[in-house]
């Protein structure tokens, strides 16, 4: 069976006027994404865009990610507090800031997906590299990871802008075939503040900022609950970045059948073996 998801945006939507709109995901081109990407240097500071330059920045992120993935570890009782969980996967890490900064304390081993060969290539001859902690590495997008192992925590930051809806839904739903029973994934990324309430493309590096509604409306689709969000604090108002919601999903426990929003992103997700019971930079990062 193919495991590729297909690219398949409704570009164009009829709006209450009768004129026709077109969807901000449409835009996505993964050809000109990486090729933004490969054009930053493969830094830790250059993952944020020019926040990178802030070191206050990356601390603060990093602090508000352990903090809420404590509050999520409490609320599960069937979640180790105490214990490093075993096996979690970096889901578009560059060069591993999140792993070296935060995941490598909570996870015995972490997989590293990502893309852009030049950033995992330096991860690898890092000190972070050399660790031990670093598992397999996947050199691809997250529309095109298929994962082949069961993971207590899967962490996807500020990197799914660059997957059509379609495609998130269907990398969401492989996500939560490939959690352990008490396994989380955590999707922390900026939301749209577009006063229309749309999803916002960025020509710069060819991604979406998406709406807090369309965040359910596909984690609803792909079959997640989400068991806790809130938003990421502390960041200094002058700065005017827009805001970031870290979300904590886990598998639903409802079957579902097929909600009614799931016929508008197509029927290609990718979503592979069990699973088939349902259907910034500027300032961004
Ligand atoms: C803003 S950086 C964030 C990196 C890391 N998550 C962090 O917070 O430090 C965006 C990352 O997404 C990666 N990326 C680009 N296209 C992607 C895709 N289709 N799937 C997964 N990651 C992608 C880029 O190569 C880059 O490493």
């Amino acid at each position: 069976m193919s495991e590729t998801p297909q690219h398949q945006p409704n570009a164009e939507v009829k709006v209450n006027d009768g004129s026709t709109a077109i969807h901000a995901d449409s835009k996505i081109d993964h050809a000109a994404s990486i090729n933004y990407w490969n054009s930053v240097p493969a830094t830790p500071g250059a993952m944020l865009a020019m926040l990178g330059d802030f070191s206050w920045y990356t601390r603060i992120d990093l602090r508000g990610s352990k903090n809420f993935l404590a509050k999520v570890r409490r609320l599960i009782p069937a979640l180790p507090r105490d214990q490093k969980l075993a096996l979690g996967a970096d889901c578009g890490a560059g060069v591993g800031r999140i792993t070296e900064g935060f995941l490598s304390e909570v996870c015995e081993v972490v997989d590293i997906v990502e893309p852009v060969e030049k950033f995992t290539q330096a991860l690898k001859e890092s000190e972070l590299g050399g660790r031990g902690v670093i598992g397999d590495i996947y050199n691809v997008g997250l529309e095109a990871w298929n994962p082949e192992k069961k993971y207590d925590l899967i962490w996807t930051q500020w990197c799914v802008g660059h997957l059509t809806d379609s495609q998130l839904i269907g990398f969401v739903a492989r996500c939560r075939g490939s959690l352990n029973e008490s396994g989380l994934m955590v999707v922390k990324e900026n939301q749209s503040t577009d006063p229309s309430g749309k999803d916002m493309y960025d020509d710069v590096d060819s991604s979406v900022t998406r709406t807090d509604a369309k965040f359910k409306e596909i984690f609803e689709a792909a079959g997640m609950d989400v068991v806790k969000s809130e938003m990421q604090t502390g960041f200094p108002k002058q700065y005017k970045l827009l805001p970031v919601k870290i979300k904590c999903q886990t598998s639903a426990n409802e079957h579902r059948t097929g909600a009614s929003s799931l016929s508008e992103f197509g029927d290609s997700w990718g979503v592979s073996g069990c699973h088939e019971d349902f259907p910034s930079p500027s300032v961004h990062y």
